[in-house]
């Protein structure tokens, strides 16, 4: 099948690339080798952060490389690494309590409120909202809201008060996980069944699987629910 070749511009330089690939795809089309600014290649690791414009669209926007298809004109950079302000902390010394973060991160107390970090996050997460309940002590909602974040740096890169939500958010997520979260029953009576080799042999016997066995058997899995 014949390629349909568009013109993009990688940073400020002229390329046609072929407009059935991801914008990370375009990029080694091109002929860059990336050795920053890529990881799972799944949308999951955030190494891919990118930011374009395009023609007749004053508007900055924001994406993963490897989710995103080229488009005709696209001008494209990538963020591979943000600068970030990282304090120190022992997670075993905090206890959850809902002045702690803000302790370890007080300037989140200066968020203007302007909510350009929500337009800027390519996971569509409302970065307000849980900068919202970071000053509010709510660490639980934190964690749920901020749930999906990739750590991709993107909504630090156009803060107007230079916050680094996404650090304080993984806290927050750390925090619940060890203190908050409500312990698995379940999952503590599987570890003993398995402790007392209840899963020995169908263990042995998958570790005898090939590959393409196994990844049979996983997508004929069993699928818990969603409560
Ligand atoms: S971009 Fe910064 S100042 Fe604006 S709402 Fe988000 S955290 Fe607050
Ligand atoms: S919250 Fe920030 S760091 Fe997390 S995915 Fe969204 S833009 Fe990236
Ligand atoms: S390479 Fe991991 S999110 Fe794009």
């Amino acid at each position: 099948m014949k390629e349909n070749l568009i013109d993009i511009y990688i940073m400020g330089e002229h390329h046609q690339v072929p407009d059935s690939l991801t914008i990370l795809q375009a990029m080694e089309y091109a002929g860059y080798r990336l050795v920053r600014g890529v990881g799972c290649r799944g949308g999951f690791c955030g190494a891919c952060a990118t930011v374009y414009r395009t023609t007749g669209d004053y508007h900055l926007k924001f994406a993963l490389a490897c989710q995103t298809k080229v488009e005709p004109d696209m001008q494209l950079a990538m963020i591979p690494f943000f600068p970030a302000h990282r304090p120190r902390y022992r997670l075993s010394e905090l206890k959850g309590t809902a002045d702690e973060v803000l302790r370890i991160y007080p300037e989140m107390l200066r968020c203007y409120g302007c909510n350009t970090c929500t337009k800027s996050c390519p996971q569509d997460i409302d970065v307000l909202g849980y900068v919202s309940a970071i000053v509010r002590g709510d660490i639980p909602a934190v964690a749920d809201i901020s749930f999906d974040c990739i750590m991709c740096g993107l909504c630090v890169s156009r803060c107007p008060a230079e916050l680094v939500k996404h650090h304080a958010a993984l806290l927050c997520r750390r925090i619940y996980g060890r203190n908050l979260a409500p312990r698995s029953e379940h999952l503590q009576k599987r570890i003993a069944e398995i402790r007392e080799g209840k899963f020995a042999h169908a263990l042995a016997e998958l570790k005898g699987l090939s590959k393409k066995e196994l990844q049979e058997r996983y997508a004929a899995r069993d699928i818990e629910p969603e409560e």
